[in-house]
C-alpha cells in the first residue's frame, strides 16, 4: 500500500489570498492529505439557522485544485457561542458539580440530546454539501473525543440518560441491588430514579456503581459518533476517521472504532514525556528532544487494532508545542523519524500539525511546518524529505507478529476505581510489558478483549485483563502457544465483585490468589531468579511453579502454555521472563541496545535510533535521531 504524507490546516485562519500559495507549497513538498474544518463551526454559522458555506466550498476547491486530497473535519469540538444561549444546559459538568465554561474548546455534554440534534443537523449540511465533492476524499468526525477530561460529566441530561440506561441493562433495581451488592451500607434502591451519578458522596462510592456509569459515559462517545457516521454514511463513500490521543482511556476505543473506517492518532511524543508517561528523571532528560522509544509505537499498533487494520496520525508534532509542562524542540531528524516509524507499523498516511504557526490565540506557542511569517520551521524540510523518499520507497506492508497484548478499556476503569494501590495504573502496565518485548526486538499486535481467535500467534499477553470475556477465555482453552497473564488478570467479574471461586480460574491451572498486597514506592519483593516485584504482589496457592520470590512464594506458574505471573515485574524480571517464554515458545528475538528499536514488515526490518548517539547492533550502525531499513536476511 502507497503511504502518503499531508498536514493540518485551517483556511479560516488566513486571508483567501493565502490559500492558492499555501496550497501549491503543499503539494509541491509532496503532500497529498490537507485536514480542514474541525473548528469551524462559528465560520460555517455565524448566527443561529444563518449559514455560511461559500468560504468552504471556496477552500476546499483551491486545495483539491492544487492536486491536494481533502480530509473534512465535522466542527462540532467547537460549538459557537449562540449554541449556549440556545441551549444552556448542554455543557459538561466536573465532579465537584460545577459547569464547565465556554471560551476553549469541547464544551459540550456527550448526552445532551438537544446538542446531539445541532451536530446531526450541521453534518447533515456539510454532508449533502460535499458527500460527492471530488476533493473531499476523507472525513474526521468531531476531534479527540475525551480531550480535557470530557467523557465523564455529572449534568442533569447524564443523570437522566444514565438512568434509562440503567433500567434497560438490569430491567429491575433489584436486579441491580444485587448485582452492585447493594446490601453492603445499606445503600439498596426501591426505584432507578432514586440512583444518582457517582459523585459527591461522602466517601467512595460503590465500583460497581462506577464501573456502571463509566460503561455508560463510553456508550455516550459512541452514540455521540455514530450520530454523525451514520448520516456520513448516507451521503459520502469517503471513509472516515476520528483522531484519538495518545494514554487516554476515558471511552472504549474498540466501540467508537467499529461505526469508523479508519482509526487515527495524534502523536505528540514529547508533549506525552513530558506530561504523562511515568518516567525516571534520567529517561525525561535522555529522549527530551525525541520522545519515549516506545510510546508511538506502542499507539501505532494499538489504533491499527483499533481500526481493523486501517490507520493513520491525523496530527504529528513537528516541533516545540504549547501545552506540555515543559516544550523542547525536537532534534533535527525526528519529525522524519517519526513519520517513518509510524508507516513502518503500517500508517497509511501521516499529517504533520498544522501547516503554519498561528500567530493569535491558545496555540500561538505551538509549532508549524512554517513559522507564523510564512518561513520554514525545521520540520518543513523533514517533511519534504519523507515525502520524496515516499515516493522512492518500496511499499511497506503491515508485517506479521508472533506476539500479542490484549487491550481492554474497561480494565482501564477498573483499575482507577479501585486501585488498591496508588500506583496501579493498568496502561502503564500494558505500556511495561509492551517495552519488554520491544527490547526483544518483536512485532506486537494489540487484541481487543472479545478476542475469540488466538491462532495466529506464538504468545498472548494479558496482564490486568480485570475479566475475561467467554470467547476469548474459550480461545485460551485450545491455545496451543504461550500465554502469560497477571497481575490482576480475571480478578473481578464483569459486575466487579470478586469470583469466587478465587481468580484467575485458568485453563488447567490449579493456581488461586490467596492474598494481593500493594506495594508502596521503595518497598519490593525480590524474585530468586533475579529482578523484583514492584507496586503489586500476589501469594499465589497450588499449581506448578515456574519461579519462586525470595520470600517463599510462587511468582510465576503455568500449567502447560497458560502462565500467570504473580506481580508487577521490574525491567530485569521482566525481561529475563519475557525471554524464556520466547524460547519456550519458537519465537526469534533480537535483544536492542537502549533506544533503538526495530519493526519488520516481512520484507525489510526498520531500525529507529531514538538516543542522541549513533548507535552499532550488529552489521548496522544508526545515526542519532536517523533511521536504517535493511532487506532481512541481510
Ligand atoms: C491536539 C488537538 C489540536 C491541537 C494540538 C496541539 O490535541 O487535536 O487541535 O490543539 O493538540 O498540540
Amino acid at each position: 500500500m502507497k503511504r502518503a504524507l499531508g498536514v493540518c490546516y485551517y483556511p479560516e485562519h488566513w486571508d483567501e489570498a493565502q490559500w492558492a500559495v499555501d496550497a501549491a507549497q503543499m503539494a509541491q513538498i509532496g503532500l497529498t492529505w490537507v485536514r480542514i474544518g474541525e473548528f469551524a463551526w462559528s465560520r460555517l454559522e455565524p448566527k443561529p439557522d444563518k449559514l455560511d458555506f461559500g468560504w468552504l466550498d471556496r477552500a476546499i476547491e483551491t486545495l483539491g485544485s492544487a492536486g491536494l486530497k481533502v480530509v473534512l473535519g465535522t466542527p462540532t469540538a467547537t460549538p459557537p457561542r449562540w449554541m449556549l444561549t440556545k441551549h444552556p444546559d448542554m455543557l459538561a459538568v466536573d465532579a465537584q458539580g460545577k459547569e464547565r465554561g465556554f471560551g476553549s474548546r469541547r464544551h459540550y455534554d456527550f448526552s445532551h440530546s438537544g446538542y446531539r440534534a445541532e451536530c446531526a443537523r450541521i453534518v447533515t449540511l456539510l454532508a449533502e454539501r460535499y458527500g460527492k465533492n471530488p476533493h473531499v476524499a476523507a472525513w474526521q468526525t468531531d476531534n479527540e473525543y475525551a480531550c480535557h477530561d470530557t467523557v465523564l460529566s455529572y449534568s442533569s441530561a447524564a443523570l437522566g440518560g444514565f438512568r434509562d440506561w440503567l433500567a434497560q441493562k438490569y430491567q429491575s433495581v433489584d436486579a441491580l441491588n444485587r448485582a452492585w451488592g447493594n446490601v453492603f451500607w445499606s445503600m439498596e434502591y426501591d426505584d432507578f430514579n432514586d440512583i444518582a451519578l457517582p459523585n459527591l458522596t461522602v466517601t467512595e462510592p460503590n465500583p460497581a456503581h462506577v464501573m456502571a456509569f463509566r460503561r455508560f459515559s463510553s456508550q455516550m462517545v459512541v452514540e455521540f459518533n455514530k450520530i454523525q457516521t451514520d448520516i456520513l454514511h448516507r451521503h459520502s463513500a469517503a471513509p472516515i476517521a476520528h483522531n484519538y490521543m495518545g494514554m487516554v482511556t476515558d471511552f472504549d476505543h474498540f466501540d467508537v472504532g467499529a461505526d469508523l473506517e479508519i482509526a487515527s492518532w495524534d502523536a505528540y511524543p514529547l508533549g506525552f514525556l513530558s506530561d504523562r508517561l511515568p518516567a525516571t528523571a534520567d529517561h525525561r532528560i535522555a529522549f527530551a528532544r525525541q520522545g519515549d522509544p516506545d510510546l508511538q509505537a506502542f499507539h501505532h499498533d494499538l489504533y491499527r487494532a483499533v481500526g481493523r487494520g486501517r490507520w493513520w496520525i491525523m496530527e504529528q508534532q513537528p516541533g516545540p508545542v504549547n501545552w506540555a509542562p515543559w516544550n523542547p524542540d525536537p532534534l533535527l531528524g525526528m519529525a522524519r523519524l517519526w513519520a517513518w516509524e509510524a508507516f513502518a507499523h503500517g500508517a497509511e498516511a501521516v499529517c504533520y500539525f498544522r501547516w503554519r504557526q498561528a500567530p493569535f490565540a491558545q496555540e500561538q506557542m505551538h509549532a508549524g511546518l512554517l513559522r507564523p511569517d510564512s518561513a520554514p520551521a525545521p520540520a518543513y524540510a523533514e517533511a519534504a524529505m519523507v515525502a520524496s523518499e515516499l515516493c522512492e520507497a518500496t511499499e511497506v506492508e503491515i508485517g506479521p507478529a508472533d506476539v500479542a497484548i490484549v487491550f481492554d478499556y474497561a480494565s482501564a476503569w477498573a483499575w482507577q476505581t479501585q486501585p488498591q494501590g496508588r500506583d496501579f495504573n493498568y496502561f502503564h502496565l500494558i505500556l511495561d510489558t509492551y517495552k519488554g518485548l520491544r527490547r526483544l526486538g518483536l512485532n506486537i499486535d494489540i487484541l481487543p478483549p472479545d478476542t475469540a481467535d488466538l491462532s495466529g500467534y506464538k504468545m498472548v499477553l494479558a496482564p490486568g485483563l480485570a475479566t475475561i470475556a467467554a470467547p476469548l477465555m474459550a480461545a485460551l482453552q485450545g491455545f496451543e502457544g504461550t500465554a502469560l497473564m497477571g497481575p490482576r488478570t480475571n480478578a473481578k467479574t464483569a459486575e466487579f465483585a470478586t469470583p469466587v471461586p478465587l481468580p484467575p480460574a485458568l485453563p488447567g491451572l490449579k493456581s488461586v490468589v490467596a492474598r494481593v498486597e500493594s506495594l508502596p514506592p521503595g518497598l519490593v519483593v525480590a524474585l530468586e531468579q533475579g529482578g523484583h516485584f514492584l507496586r503489586w504482589r500476589e501469594k499465589l496457592q497450588g499449581g506448578k511453579v515456574v519461579e519462586m520470590t525470595e520470600d517463599g512464594w510462587p511468582a510465576l506458574v503455568a500449567a502447560d502454555g497458560i502462565h500467570y505471573l504473580a506481580g508487577w515485574p521490574d525491567e530485569i524480571a521482566l525481561d529475563r521472563i519475557l525471554a524464556s517464554l520466547c524460547r519456550r515458545s519458537g519465537i526469534t528475538t533480537d535483544r536492542l541496545p537502549e533506544g533503538l528499536r526495530k519493526r519488520s514488515d516481512g520484507q525489510r526490518s526498520y531500525y529507529f535510533n531514538y538516543t542522541t548517539a549513533p548507535i552499532s547492533h550488529g552489521a548496522i550502525t544508526v545515526g542519532s535521531a536517523d533511521l536504517q531499513i535493511v532487506a532481512n536476511g541481510l
